[in-house]
C-alpha cells in the first residue's frame, strides 16, 4: 500500500540486530486499524446506495427510476450525485496527500497519524448524522482527508518501524486489511439493511470503530526513530530505535539512518529529481502500473457490487450477500500473494492474473449480452450462479496480483533519492484514477450496457502486454541494487541508464552535487 517519505533499509546483506519486541507488534495492529478504515470506505458505499430507506431520503429520483419499469436495467443507478457520493473521498483523499507528504516529513509519522484518526472520527459523525446530501458529502470528504494522511503516513511508520526481515510482507499485510474491511463493510451492509429506516446510518457510523482505534493507537505509540532523526532530534531517535529494537546494540543502524537522511536532506527538490532522465524507468512504472491497476475494473465491483447485482435482477438481499462472498474470496486471494510473492515472482502472479481476469470479464460480458437486456433481467439460478463465480475469478486472480502488487512495486523500485517523491505520486495517480472510476462507472454501464466488461477486458490485455515487454522481474533483489541488477540489464529500459554519472552507490549519492 501507499507510503511517502524516506524509509531506511539496511545495505544488501547486512541484517541489523532486531527482535520483535511488543511495539512492533502494536504496529501491526496500527496497519490493521489504517488498512481496515480504508478498506470500510471502499466496501461501505455501494451496499448503503443500494437500500431503498438511503436512496428514499437522498436519492429519491434514482428511488423511482429503481423501482419503474420504464427506465432501462443498465441505467437505474446512472446518477452523478449518487456517484459524487462514492468519489468524493478520492478527490479529498489525492488532494490531501500534498499536505500528507509535508507532515509526514516535518511533524512526523505519528503526529500525521493522530491528523488522520481526527479527520475520520469527525467524518464518521457527519456521516452518521446526516440530514441532507451536503452533509453526507461533507463527511465523505472529511474521510477522504484521512484516507490522504492515513495511507501516507501508516505504510511509512511500519516500514520503519519493522525490522528489515519483515518489511516486505508487513507491505502486503496493510492490502490484506484493506480487503479485510471491504470485507467487515459488506457484512456490515447485509445485516443492517434488514433495519429500517436507519440501517444505512449505522453502516455509516461503524466506521467509528477503526477510526478511535487509529486515533487512540496514534495518541500512545511513539514516532519513528527515522522521523525522530530526519528532525534533528538525535538522541531521543535513538533511545527509540533501543526500544523498539530490544537491544542497546543499535550504533549501525543508528548511523545508517543519519546517513540516510543527511542524503536525503541534500535533494533539494525531490519532485524535479524525479523528473530527471535516469530516474524515468521507474516513474513511468509507478505511474502506469497505478492506472492500470485501476483499469481493471476492480472498483466497479467493490465500490458498485450490490449495486451491480441488484442490475442483474437480483434482490437487495441476495445482492448485498453476493457482495460478501466477492468480498471474502477478496480477502483469502491476497494470502494467496503473500505467500507466493517472493517464490514464483511479480511477473508470473501479473501474467497468470491477467489471462484469468480477461477469461472471467469475457464471460460475464457473454453472459449479461445475451440474457440481460434494456427491459429484461431474468438471469435465471443457473446463470446469476455463473455470474458471480466469474465475479469471483476475477476478483480473486486481482488480489494476488493486481492489488498488492500495484502497490509493492513502486515502493520497491525508486532509490532513495527520489523515493518520497515516488510514492506520492504513486498515491495520488491511484487516488485520481479510482475517482475517475468511482464518478464515472454507473453512467458508463448505462451507455455501454454489457460491453462494459469488454472494454475492462481489452485493458487488461494492454497491460499484460506491458508486463510481458516492459516490467522487470525484481522479486528478491535487494532495493540498493536495483540499477545495477535490474534498469541496467533490462533490453528498453538500460537506454535510460547510459547517461548514469550520478547514481547512488550503497545509498550514497556519487558526484556530492544537490539535486
Ligand atoms: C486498490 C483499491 C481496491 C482494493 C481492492 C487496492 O489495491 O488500490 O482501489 O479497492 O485493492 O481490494
Amino acid at each position: 500500500m501507499p507510503a511517502g517519505g524516506f524509509s531506511v533499509s539496511a545495505p544488501s546483506g547486512v541484517e541489523f540486530e532486531a527482535k520483535i519486541t511488543p511495539i512492533v507488534i502494536i504496529s501491526c495492529i496500527m496497519a490493521a486499524t489504517g488498512g481496515l478504515m480504508f478498506g470500510y470506505d471502499v466496501g461501505i458505499s455501494g451496499g448503503v446506495t443500494s437500500m431503498d430507506d438511503f436512496l428514499g431520503k437522498f436519492f429519491p429520483t434514482v428511488l423511482k427510476k429503481k423501482n419503474e419499469d420504464k427506465e432501462s436495467n443498465y441505467c437505474k443507478y446512472d446518477n452523478q450525485g449518487l456517484q459524487l457520493f462514492t468519489s468524493s473521498l478520492y478527490l479529498a483523499g489525492l488532494t490531501a496527500t500534498f499536505f500528507a507528504s509535508y507532515t509526514t516529513r516535518r511533524l512526523g509519522r505519528r503526529l500525521t497519524m493522530l491528523i488522520a484518526g481526527v479527520f475520520f472520527i469527525v467524518g464518521v459523525i457527519f456521516n452518521g448524522a446526516a440530514q441532507n446530501l451536503a452533509m453526507l458529502i461533507v463527511g465523505r470528504i472529511l474521510l477522504g482527508c484521512g484516507v490522504g494522511f492515513a495511507n501516507q503516513a501508516v505504510p511509512l511508520f511500519l516500514s520503519e518501524i519493522a525490522p528489515t526481515r519483515i518489511r516486505g510482507g508487513l507491505n502486503i499485510l496493510f492490502q490484506l486489511n484493506v480487503t479485510i474491511g471491504i470485507l467487515f463493510a459488506n457484512l456490515v451492509n447485509y445485516g443492517t439493511s434488514k433495519i429500517t429506516p436507519w440501517g444505512w446510518r449505522l453502516s455509516l457510523s461503524l466506521a467509528g470503530i477503526p477510526a478511535v482505534l487509529l486515533t487512540l493507537g496514534a495518541l500512545f505509540v511513539t514516532d519513528t526513530p527515522n522521523s525522530l532523526i530526519e528532525r534533528g532530534r538525535l538522541d531521543e531517535g535513538k533511545a527509540v530505535l533501543k526500544k523498539i529494537r530490544g537491544t542497546d546494540n543499535v550504533e549501525p543502524e543508528f548511523n545508517e539512518i543519519v546517513e540516510a537522511s543527511r542524503i536525503a536532506q541534500e535533494v533539494k527538490h525531490p519532485f524535479r529529481n524525479l523528473l530527471q532522465r535516469r530516474n524515468r524507468p521507474q516513474l513511468v512504472i509507478a505511474v502506469l502500473l497505478q492506472i492500470f491497476q485501476q483499469f481493471t475494473g476492480i472498483n466497479a465491483i467493490m465500490f458498485y457490487a450490490p449495486v451491480l447485482f441488484n442490475t442483474l435482477g437480483f434482490k437487495n438481499d441476495a445482492s448485498l450477500y453476493s457482495a460478501v462472498i466477492t468480498g471474502a474470496v477478496n480477502v483469502l486471494s491476497t494470502l494467496v500473494s503473500v505467500y507466493s510473492v517472493d517464490r514464483v515472482g511479480r511477473r508470473m502472479l501479473l501474467l497468470e492474473a491477467g489471462v484469468q481476469m480477461f477469461l472471467s470479464q469475457v464471460a460475464i460480458a457473454v453472459v449479461l449480452g445475451i440474457k440481460v437486456t434494456d427491459h429484461s433481467d431474468d438471469l435465471g439460478h443457473g446463470w446469476a450462479i455463473m455470474v458471480v463465480v466469474m465475479v469471483c475469478t476475477f476478483v480473486s486472480s486481482f488480489a494476488w496480483s493486481w492489488g498488492p502488487l500495484g502497490w509493492l512495486i513502486p515502493s520497491e523500485t525508486f532509490p532513495l533519492e527520489t523515493r518520497s517523491a515516488g510514492q506520492s505520486v504513486t498515491v495520488c495517480v491511484n487516488l485520481l484514477f479510482t475517482f475517475v472510476i468511482a464518478q464515472a462507472f454507473l453512467s458508463m454501464l448505462c451507455h455501454l450496457k454489457y460491453a462494459i466488461f469488454v472494454f475492462f477486458s481489452a485493458w487488461v490485455l494492454v497491460m499484460s502486454v506491458f508486463v510481458l515487454f516492459f516490467l522487470p522481474e525484481t522479486k528478491n533483489i535487494p532495493i540498493e541494487e536495483m540499477t545495477e541488477r535490474v534498469w541496467k540489464q533490462h533490453w528498453f529500459w538500460k537506454r535510460y541508464m547510459e547517461d548514469d554519472n550520478h547514481h547512488i552507490v550503497n545509498g550514497k549519492i556519487n558526484n556530492g552535487a544537490s539535486v
